[in-house]
């Protein structure tokens, strides 16, 4: 053979597999990874290598639009299911059920109630299901049984345990002798230190420094684990974080009388259930006490919220504006940086960078909703996708064009056919 039939007898052997790659998703690896509120624009605050890595070797969205409430439950949810806060039902990260008679909380075991999450079903049961095997890492709701299952393989949650302890899990799964297909990883920073130090508070920069050197450690280990250009790596977050004051308190004591309601969620989003008959009472007390909160009646709750169609949204909610805090009086603690507010402020949207063979490579995008994140998941693993809210096509091109479906011998090769040479092939594809 000559050399010049030698590549071409490479290319073709090049597309094939390249063909067989795209026709076969459950080649397809992802790990999702959350660094809890971890504001969009962090990225720029201080030198953030690792994500400009990431950005330089994959794909950036500029402005995600999460869901309202802009909480850590309600958006890690989302982000697994596709589904507006109304749909999945967690609707806040403090609920009551009135027909559960039931209430939900963080501060208490009852986040473990089922009942809760079961509205919907996570990415992690449907893959199971399509003969997938997943691994979760403290991803919230992981390690609740939901629909009769939990993830194949999964940590129970506790803070203390460390970053690279949570790493070598994820690590361990995608590499042991029956791998996982789907990995989800989350760590509590940089919301904790947002929410007590404020955003705007200079010894943020070390958080976002530390967060870097964190992503750098990940990326590290997937190397090592040869796993780095294999797998579709996926950095997300649930929201953003805002500047809060004790000059910007809203105290409810003020305006209603403490036996007339029970006050179910707070700050920014107070959600009130007024006691039998004491509904117009405390409606109207509060309708228009002050110019930072916003009163809805759960009926006139603004549509482009989709946060009115479930049960556990409670009778009436005030909505504090960007940097309001809403408590019961000022006894009670405030924090310097907070979240929650309307998902259309900048402020409150979260990062989306990715890598890996599925997707492009130094490719920025202006923006994508979080509910669009769900479609790509499944896509990516090739499993089908429950009823969301989220639309692939507008997130299609992050991917890399794929070969099309059906292929004949007779289909001319890609336009840079050189760059199809075996070494490069090699390359890219190991
Ligand atoms: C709801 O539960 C509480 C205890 O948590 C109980 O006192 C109350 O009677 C229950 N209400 C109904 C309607 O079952
Ligand atoms: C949480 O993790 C820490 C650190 O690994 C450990 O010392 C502690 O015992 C764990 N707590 C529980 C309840 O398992
Ligand atoms: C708070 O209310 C005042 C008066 O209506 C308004 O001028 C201001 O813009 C509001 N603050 C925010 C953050 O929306
Ligand atoms: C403030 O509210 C808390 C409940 O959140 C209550 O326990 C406390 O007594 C209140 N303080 C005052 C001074 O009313
Ligand atoms: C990435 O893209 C930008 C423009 O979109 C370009 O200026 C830059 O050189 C590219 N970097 C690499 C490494 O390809
Ligand atoms: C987000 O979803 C809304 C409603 O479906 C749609 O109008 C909007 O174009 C979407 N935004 C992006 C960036 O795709
Ligand atoms: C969101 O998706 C669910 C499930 O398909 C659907 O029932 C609901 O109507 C959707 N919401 C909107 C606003 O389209
Ligand atoms: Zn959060």
């Amino acid at each position: 053979m000559t050399s010049k039939l030698l590549c071409a007898a490479f290319i073709l052997a090049a597309l094939t597999l390249s063909i067989t790659f795209s026709l076969q998703p459950d080649q397809q690896k992802v790990l999702l990874v959350s660094f809890d509120g971890f504001r969009w624009d962090y990225l720029y605050r201080v030198p953030t290598p690792h994500f400009h890595y990431v950005m330089k070797y994959g794909v950036h969205v500029k402005q995600v639009t999460n869901i309202f409430i802009t909480k850590t439950y309600p958006n890690h949810y989302t982000l697994v299911t596709g589904l507006f806060a109304e749909n999945h039902g967690i609707v806040a990260n403090d609920m009551f059920d009135p027909i559960l008679n039931k209430s939900f909380s963080l501060d208490t075991m009852n986040i473990y109630d089922s009942e809760f999450w079961e509205e919907a079903t996570p990415i992690w049961i449907t893959n199971q299901k399509a003969g997938h095997t997943s691994g979760a890492a403290m991803w919230p709701g992981t390690d609740v049984k939901i629909h009769e299952s939990f993830p194949t393989h999964y940590m129970l949650y506790n803070e203390s345990v460390s970053f690279e302890e949570r790493v070598a899990k994820i690590i361990e799964w995608f590499t042991s002798k029956e791998p996982i297909n789907l990995g989800l990883l989350y760590w509590e920073d940089p919301d904790d230190m947002g929410h007590h130090l404020g955003p705007d508070s200079p010894l943020m920069g070390p958080v976002i420094s530390d967060i870097d050197n964190k992503l750098g450690y990940l990326i590290q280990m997937l190397k090592k684990a040869n796993l780095w250009n294999t797998l579709n790596l996926i950095i997300t977050s649930d929201h953003g974080m805002t500047q809060c004051s004790e000059e910007r308190v809203i105290e409810l004591d003020q305006y209603l009388d403490k036996e007339h309601y029970l006050l179910i969620d707070q700050s920014p989003v107070a959600a009130i259930l007024p006691k039998e008959g004491k509904f117009d009472e405390v409606y109207e007390a509060l309708a228009h006490a002050h110019p930072n909160m916003t009163v809805y009646k759960k009926e006139e709750i603004p549509e482009r919220w989709h946060y009115k169609y479930n049960t556990r949204v409670q009778p009436i909610i005030a909505v504090a504006d960007e940097g309001w805090y809403i408590l019961q009086n000022k006894s009670e603690g405030l924090m310097l940086g907070n979240h929650g507010y309307d998902n259309a402020l900048a402020e409150m949207h979260p990062i989306f960078l990715a890598h890996g063979p599925a997707f492009r490579k130094n490719f920025t995008k202006a923006a994508m909703n979080a509910t669009d994140l769900y479609p790509l998941l499944c896509h990516l693993l090739g499993i089908p996708a429950l009823p969301h809210n989220g639309s692939l096509s507008s997130v299609q091109d992050l991917l890399r064009p794929t070969a099309p479906r059906t292929v004949t011998h007779t289909q001319s090769p890609p336009p840079h056919h050189d760059t199809y040479c075996p070494v490069k092939y090699q390359q890219v594809f190991t």
